[in-house]
């Protein structure tokens, strides 16, 4: 998991403490383009395509927001910071990026609308859309999610086409980017398309996508 410093807290809610959740909830209304000249600091960024596939991105660090970043590993920094509890939460990109150049690796915009499915070892059908940041939630305790579970991603493309991504993989725990990110370290012998333990990590992941495949992949 990537760690985060303690220090970018502080910044986040230094300025204007009374007035940040009024601002919040302006930006997150339907004023937001014009609240992003008025917000004492801007959320959201337009990227070049090379910079993001999706063209924006997030900047607005600890800011408490549901399109806050994008590909990170929600559940654990929400323990570790006192956020709100989550079952499970990540974020679905619209293009394979198995090095996250595009996507995780610039705090990326995901897609908005993908059907995220999550059924429970107990049978239990959590269902959820993504947010325009690509960001998805089910909110409660993570251990209150019987485990393993199973997932399934349902997408439809610009040019409507239907696409439907499921996961081999019976994960037990539900901050998808602790695997889902290029780079992390796998547990040894824990393996794709296995059944794995709560502290199992598996390597090679990709960014989750769904959406439009590149030709070759
Ligand atoms: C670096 C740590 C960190 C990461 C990564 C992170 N969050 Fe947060 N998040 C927080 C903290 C801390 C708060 C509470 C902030 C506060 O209350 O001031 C929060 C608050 C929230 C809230 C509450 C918003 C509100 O209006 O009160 C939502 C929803 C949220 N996060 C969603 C997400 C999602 C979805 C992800 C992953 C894609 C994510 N967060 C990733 C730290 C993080
Ligand atoms: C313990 C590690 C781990 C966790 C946690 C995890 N995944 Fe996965 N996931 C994998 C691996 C490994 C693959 C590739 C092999 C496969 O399909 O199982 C994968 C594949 C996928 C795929 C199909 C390929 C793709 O990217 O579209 C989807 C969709 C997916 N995961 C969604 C999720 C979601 C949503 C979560 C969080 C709720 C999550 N995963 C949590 C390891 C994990």
């Amino acid at each position: 998991m990537r760690s985060i410093r303690g220090d970018q807290r502080a910044p986040a809610r230094a300025a204007g403490a009374t007035a940040a959740p009024l601002l919040l909830a302006l930006c997150l209304g339907t004023v937001y383009l014009s609240c992003l000249a008025a917000c004492s600091e801007d959320l959201v960024d337009e990227t070049s395509p090379d910079v993001c596939y999706s063209q924006k991105r997030w900047i607005g660090k600890l800011t408490a927001s549901e399109e806050m970043y994008p590909g990170h590993e929600c559940v654990g920094c929400h323990r570790e910071f006192d956020g709100p509890e989550f079952m499970a939460a990540g974020t679905i990109y619209g293009v394979v990026d198995p090095e996250g150049a595009v996507t995780t690796d610039n705090d990326c915009f995901g897609v908005e609308g993908a059907l995220v499915t999550i059924t429970a070892a107990d049978g239990q059908v959590l269902q959820t859309r993504t947010n325009r940041a690509g960001n998805f939630y089910f909110e409660g305790r993570e251990e209150s999610l019987a485990k393993p579970f199973k997932v399934v991603v349902q997408y439809t493309t610009d040019d409507d086409a239907l696409t439907y991504q499921f996961m081999n993989t019976s994960p037990s725990y539900g901050g998808c980017a602790r695997c889902h990110t290029p780079g992390v370290q796998g547990t040894p012998d824990a393996v794709a398309g296995a059944v794995l333990g709560p502290d199992e990590v598996v390597e090679g992941a990709y960014p989750i996508f769904t959406g439009p495949v590149p030709p070759g992949l």
